[in-house]
């Protein structure tokens, strides 16, 4: 017997930074600012991430790419990187993306990549919080309440079976 599932999510759509909150219009910011620093010759391609924990504490990372091409990171693994190593108990509320070409920040918002829901995913996994997502374009800001709308059936640690903490 076949039954038809369906999965839908809602998401806000904003224009400009100024229609956001003071706090997430700060996180927009820092990910635009940290993607200047960003390490991308080989794509051009520059994408910050800012991180903003629990306590209002803000961490950033950029991409890091290399000559051997998967060696290279994302952006919001970098930052979570970061987050999770030194900052291990003050949990990540929300997480801005924002990238720029070599003509300047993206006009549509940038989504995070596959491998990178995954982790972000499992960060929500690891700490019982919602990660609300920020995408930010020139044109565009996209706000998502949590990662795991943009990662249906994820595949996680209860997949495992396996009591880890
Ligand atoms: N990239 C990110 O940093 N985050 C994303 O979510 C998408 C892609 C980077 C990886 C690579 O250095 C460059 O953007 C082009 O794909």
């Amino acid at each position: 017997m076949v039954s038809i599932k369906n999965f839908s999510f809602t998401y806000q759509e904003f224009e400009k930074p100024e229609e956001l909150s003071t706090s997430d219009r700060e996180l927009v910011f820092a990910a635009r600012k940290i993607a200047q620093k960003a390490y991308a010759p080989y794509s051009k391609f520059k994408v910050g991430a800012a991180i903003r924990l629990t306590s209002g504490l803000i961490i950033t990372g950029a991409n890091v790419e290399n000559a051997a091409f998967p060696s290279g990171i994302c952006a919001e693994r970098s930052a979570l990187s970061n987050s999770v190593s030194n900052h291990h108990t003050d949990n990540p509320t929300t997480i801005a993306i924002a990238a720029m070409t070599e003509d300047g920040l993206t006009d549509d918002p940038v989504p995070p990549c596959g491998n990178c829901r995954q982790v972000i995913a499992e960060e929500e996994f690891r700490t019982g919080n919602k990660i609300r997502m920020i995408l930010s374009g020139e044109k565009k800001i996209f706000i998502v309440e949590s990662i795991s709308t943009l990662l249906p059936l994820q595949f996680n640690k209860m997949n495992l079976n396996v009591n880890l903490p």
